[in-house]
């Protein structure tokens, strides 16, 4: 569903997230378990190129890619902004990719968490395998749907100011347990004394369990090696982790 002011506030909504501890985290896990410094880095599910950016800076070169061609926009012209010059973005799954390998792939911040299908999760992490190097690392995060079923996300509501207005956010969820997917609903409101534009934009997040990944992973041909809380990659993933990173293999 597209929604412009979702766009237009995703960098302002995810302020807080520390993309560059993130992106330090996978580059020393990448080099635990990898070949080696990860050169050439392929990430999915891109958004606006906040992960792209700080990879790049670390990186040989990334090939950024996203289903959502605003996103792209975003993050192209991001990159552009930064003027790195390391990094193409393009709109596309990583089934449509050219068979060019990487020593690493990365899909942060719910990526996985998008797929809404079994045929389609098996499909993506079977892109993922038959593009990465043998011996190259895919590091992912993802709900954990254990956790997430056994305590579903709350509504929450997020207030900012910015050059005079005020935007409000309302997330509100709707889990389905017989579907196993909760529904975002991201209400999205400007007010300046009085109401000056309003949107909504909906994602359905898949509750996949650490089991049917690590299937999923195992029949695309790549090795689950470890899954830690997200942020914490020196502890084992447990079920109460509501966000977990994966890192896996691809077999030789
Ligand atoms: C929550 S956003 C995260 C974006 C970015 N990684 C970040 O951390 O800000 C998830 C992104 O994954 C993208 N996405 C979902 N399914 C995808 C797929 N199968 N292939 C590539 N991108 C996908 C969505 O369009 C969305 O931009």
């Amino acid at each position: 569903m597209s929604s412009r002011l979702f766009y237009d506030f995703y960098d302002i909504f995810f302020q807080d997230k520390n993309y560059s501890a993130e992106v330090d985290i996978i580059l020393s896990l990448g080099k635990k378990f990898g070949p080696g410094f990860p050169g050439h880095i392929l990430e999915i599910g891109c958004g606006t190129g906040n992960h792209t950016v700080e990879l790049a800076r670390k990186a040989v070169d990334v090939l950024a890619i996203d289903i959502d061609p605003s996103m792209t926009a975003l993050a192209k012209n991001k990159i552009k902004q930064k003027k790195l010059k390391n990094v193409i973005v393009l709109e596309k799954k990583v089934e449509q990719l050219d068979l060019k390998k990487f020593d690493l792939a990365v899909a942060m911040f719910n990526v996985v968490t998008y797929i809404q299908h079994t045929n389609e999760l098996l499909s993506f992490m079977k892109g993922v395998s038959s593009r990465l190097e043998p011996g190259g690392v895919f590091i992912f995060d993802s709900w954990n749907g254990v956790a997430a079923m056994k305590d579903p996300p709350k509504k929450k509501q997020i207030h900012m100011k910015r050059k005079g207005e005020l935007i409000e956010l309302e997330i509100i969820p709707r889990t389905s347990f017989i579907n196993k997917k909760t529904k975002l609903s991201y209400n999205i409101k400007v007010t300046k004394g009085k109401l000056i534009k309003e949107d909504k934009f909906i994602i359905s997040q898949k509750l996949w369990t650490p089991l049917q990944i690590g299937r999923s992973l195992k029949q695309a041909g790549l090795e689950l090696l470890w899954s830690s809380p997200l942020l914490r990659p020196e502890q084992k993933a447990t079920e109460k982790d509501w966000k977990i990173m994966f890192v896996a293999k691809k077999l030789f």
